[in-house]
Formats: C-alpha cells, structure tokens, sequence
C-alpha cells in the first residue's frame, strides 16, 4: 500500500486513476481547486486536498506532501492560456519537486506529452509554448536525484480503452485513451520502474505485458 498525492485527480486522466489506486488498496490524496470537487473525491474514496495551483508554492506543496510515499502528476492547464500554461505544466512541477526534497519525498510519476504531439498542424503559440514548458518540466525532473518516472502519452481520447497500448522509449507518435493511460499509470504504481521516460500510445500489449517489457 503506498500514500499516494494525485495532482489533477479530478481531470480527463485522473478521475479515472484514482479508483484504480484506491481499488489496488492505496490511500489517494486528491489536489483540487474548486471547493465543490471535494465532496465527489471523498465519495469515491479519496481524501481532497485543495490548493490551486496557480499559487502554491514549494512551501504549500511540502505541508501537502507529508506523509506520502508518492507523487502523481497530471495536472494541466489545457490550452487555457499562456500565464496559466506556464505556471501549471511548467513551474509547478517544480515547485513539486523542490516540496519533495523538503519532506525527503523521492516518488513521483509526471504526466508529460509526447514530442511529436501536434507537429506541422498549426496549432498555434499557445501549443508551441505548452511543448516547450513541457519539456522543460521534464528536463528540470531527469536533472535531479528523485525516482522519477516521465509518461508520454500520445493524444488522449475519451472513447473507452481496451487495455492494450504500445509502451516503449521511443514510438511512432499515436493517439490513446485516457483509460488506458490511467491503467498504465496504476500499473507503473506497483512497479519498479524509474528514472525512465516512456511513450504512449494505442496498441496491442496488455497493459501488464507492456510494463513488464519497460524493466
Ligand atoms: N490532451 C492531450 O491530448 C494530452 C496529450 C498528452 C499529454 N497530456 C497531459 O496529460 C495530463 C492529463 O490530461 P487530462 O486530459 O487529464 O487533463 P484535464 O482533463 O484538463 O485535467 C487537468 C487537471 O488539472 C487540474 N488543474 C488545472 N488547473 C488547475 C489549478 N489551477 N489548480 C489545481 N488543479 C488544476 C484540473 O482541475 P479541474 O478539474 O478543476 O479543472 C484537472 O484535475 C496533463 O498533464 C496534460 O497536459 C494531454
């Protein structure tokens, strides 16, 4: 059983995470911004913790994270806007990671974005800017001593997932359901696997096979 921090417990991903963890009999503490969301996160389990991230800052993640073994991170600020982009995908995992440090917290799982995610479609500054914070997020993360584990997903889709993805440490670039992420996340949970950066796409492997090929 591990004492699990879900930043973004209640996104695309996350909300479909979180009974996958309670399920396998970890303790889930849910960030949430909105005071509303913690009622839905205590039914299903999950103690809420609110803060926004907008404006916490190392200190205010550090008094959070006591007493967790590990961290999720799949917070977003999709396509929201320049300002919330730059704080919410790239500085606050920094402020994460210097929290861990604080409380000595070494665990953490970072939901990034695949490289070749909207490449030659136009997608604009704000997208260009959000790869580029990205990026620099999970640079920042590989920099430091934690026990990280980065997943690149390929776009993510709501249509129900099947259980199956290609996983691997460089893949054509492809789309995958957010509940097959989630999947792949729960399982990264209980493995061993660290200081590795993974793409993440629709496929044919079993989401255990696949984890099992990644040691
Ligand atoms: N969309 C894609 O195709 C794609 C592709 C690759 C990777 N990703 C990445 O995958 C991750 C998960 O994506 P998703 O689809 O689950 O995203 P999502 O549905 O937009 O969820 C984002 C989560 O972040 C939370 N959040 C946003 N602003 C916040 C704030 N100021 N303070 C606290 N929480 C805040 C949201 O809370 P609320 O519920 O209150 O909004 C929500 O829980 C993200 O890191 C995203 O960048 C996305």
């Amino acid at each position: 059983m591990a004492r699990i921090f879900l930043i973004g417990a209640t996104g695309g991903v996350g909300h479909r995470l979180h009974p996958l963890l309670t399920a396998a009999g970890h303790q889930v503490t849910g960030l949430h911004r909105e005071p509303d969301q913690a009622d839905a996160l205590r039914a299903a389990g999950v103690t809420p913790c609110a803060g926004d991230l907008m404006s916490l800052e190392a200190d205010d993640f550090a008094e959070r994270l006591v007493d967790h073994d590990l961290v999720v991170f799949s917070a977003g600020a999709a396509g929201s806007g320049l300002p919330r982009t730059s704080r919410i995908d790239g500085e606050a995992p920094l402020h994460v990671i210097e929290a861990m440090r604080k409380v000595g917290l070494a665990r953490i799982l970072l939901v990034s974005a695949f490289p070749e995610a909207g490449r030659a479609k136009g997608l604009g500054d704000g997208f260009e800017h959000y790869m580029k914070v990205k990026k620099e997020a999970d640079a920042a993360l590989t920099a430091t001593e934690l026990d990280w584990v980065i997943l690149r997903p390929g776009t993510l889709k709501d249509e129900p997932g099947d259980g199956r993805v290609a996983a691997g440490w460089a893949l054509p670039y492809g789309d995958v359901a957010r509940d097959d992420v989630a999947a792949f996340l729960a399982a990264l949970v209980d493995s061993s696997i660290r200081r590795a950066i993974i793409e993440l796409t629709d496929g044919e492997t079993p989401i255990p096979t696949a984890i099992a090929s990644l040691h």
